[in-house]
């Protein structure tokens, strides 16, 4: 029996002092319900994917899922870090799947600018293992990609610039994305002229720290077929994995081990064995640059080492060999982090149904993938969508 998304939403992205996380969530919700073309009571489950911390609501679920007008019918809280949506995706899905339910949304939202930043970002570095690194260290999240990027430089070449060019054509793609964080192109002049954060990742290098909210209502093909829904889009693989808390424990600094097995698995279910050849666009986990040029490699549309040139070579734009983070990406469209998993089933979506407007890709195949890191890789999601 399969399982497909039938209705997505998503709030604008960016600071967001005129809202709740409340009503964050209820502007994605909104736009979900109506795009799925169902009533509120025919949704069975509420799955809550939120990060928290950063907040005032320590314990949102239930205040979010109430004002969503959902009570009674949930909420199940998930966190996974910034994969948190991708586990609420997840959640949503196995509940259909297992028979539990028929229909269930899964509601992505953060509220991270109630902090300022040094806070945020400390309370970003407790996300491995707090004991070893936090405390000993005090390193943050820029500051472990940063480890990441440093060991790619030095065993494959990777430059400043490759990296600064993911950079400008995610702020390119979100220049066009009414409802991205930053909608300005920059150029690669500016980029490379930013300040460090941590060396060698630049301002423009991060993601920022944004407040947004998402929405996703999946079903089950008895329900989509009972509705008559005639646009659903299935999800056809998934796959999930972890890696060590402690970074230290790790072998390799050139790629997220996670990804190469959540991958793996998903595509296996998907019977994807060349994803360049048989998907059509990717929404990746560009939290920083250097990770989307690892999730190239890492997701197999590259070879390892290869994903500066990658970039370099359009291989990711429009155009290119698969469109990669057409909305924006982490790093323009921004980054709430329980918004950030379902925003990338609400990108793909609108891709597979070709409603992505001026950032419509070319299909061949009817076939995106999502992929989503939690942490420094602690948690890995790719989902493969299809229609
Ligand atoms: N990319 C581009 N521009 C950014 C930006 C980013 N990531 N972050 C902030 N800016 C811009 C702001 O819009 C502002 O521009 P303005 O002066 O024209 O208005 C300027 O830079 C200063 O903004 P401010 O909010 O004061 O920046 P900051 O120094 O407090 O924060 C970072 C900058 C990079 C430290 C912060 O965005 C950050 O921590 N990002 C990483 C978030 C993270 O770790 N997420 C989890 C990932 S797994």
């Amino acid at each position: 029996m399969r399982v497909g998304v039938i209705g997505v939403g998503c709030s604008k992205f960016g600071v967001r002092r005129d809202v709740t996380l409340q009503e964050i969530a209820f502007e994605a919700v909104k736009e979900a319900v109506v795009d799925a073309g169902v009533s509120r009571e025919d949704i069975e489950l509420s799955v809550v994917g939120t990060a928290g911390t950063r907040s005032y609501e320590l314990m949102p679920a239930v205040p979010v899922n109430e004002y969503c007008g959902f009570a009674g019918r949930g909420p199940l809280r998930v966190e996974a870090a910034c994969a948190t949506g991708s586990a609420a995706v997840y959640a949503a899905y196995s509940s259909i799947k297992a028979g539990l339910v028929d229909v269930a949304i899964a509601i992505g939202c953060e509220k991270m600018t109630e902090v300022d930043t040094a806070t945020s970002l400390a309370v970003g570095g407790r996300g491995g293992s707090y004991l070893w690194e936090f405390h000993q260290y005090g390193t943050t999240f820029p500051g472990h990609y940063a480890m990441h990027a440093s060991a790619h430089m030095a065993r494959y070449g990777t430059t400043e610039k490759q990296m600064a060019m993911v950079a400008v054509k995610n702020h390119r793609n979100a220049a066009r994305n009414p409802k991205a964080h930053f909608q300005k192109e920059i150029t690669l002049e500016e980029a490379l002229a930013s300040s460090y954060v941590a060396y060698p990742l630049r301002l423009f290098d991060c993601s920022p720290i944004s407040d947004g909210a998402a929405a996703a209502i999946l079903a089950s093909e008895k329900k989509i077929k009972e509705l008559g829904v005639d646009n659903p889009v299935w999800i056809s693989g998934v796959g999930y994995s972890s890696d060590t808390a402690n970074l230290s424990r790790r072998k390799d600094y050139g790629g997220l081990m996670a990804t190469v097995a959540a991958s793996r698995m998903a595509y296996k279910m998907a019977g994807i064995d060349n994803p360049l050849k048989q998907l059509d666009v990717a929404s990746v986990h560009d939290c920083f640059t250097i990770a989307e040029i690892m999730a190239y490699e890492d997701l197999g549309f590259c070879r390892k080492g290869e994903g500066g040139r990658f970039i370099e070579d359009g291989g990711s734009d429009f155009g290119g060999h698969i469109p990669v983070n057409t909305f924006g990406g982490l790093k323009a469209k921004g980054h709430p982090l329980g918004a950030t998993g379902v925003a990338m089933v609400y990108e793909v979506v609108k891709q597979l149904r070709e409603e992505a407007g001026s950032l419509q890709v070319d299909l061949k195949n009817y076939r995106g993938l999502t992929h989503n890191i939690g942490g420094t890789g602690h948690f890995g999601w790719v989902f493969v969508f299809e229609v």
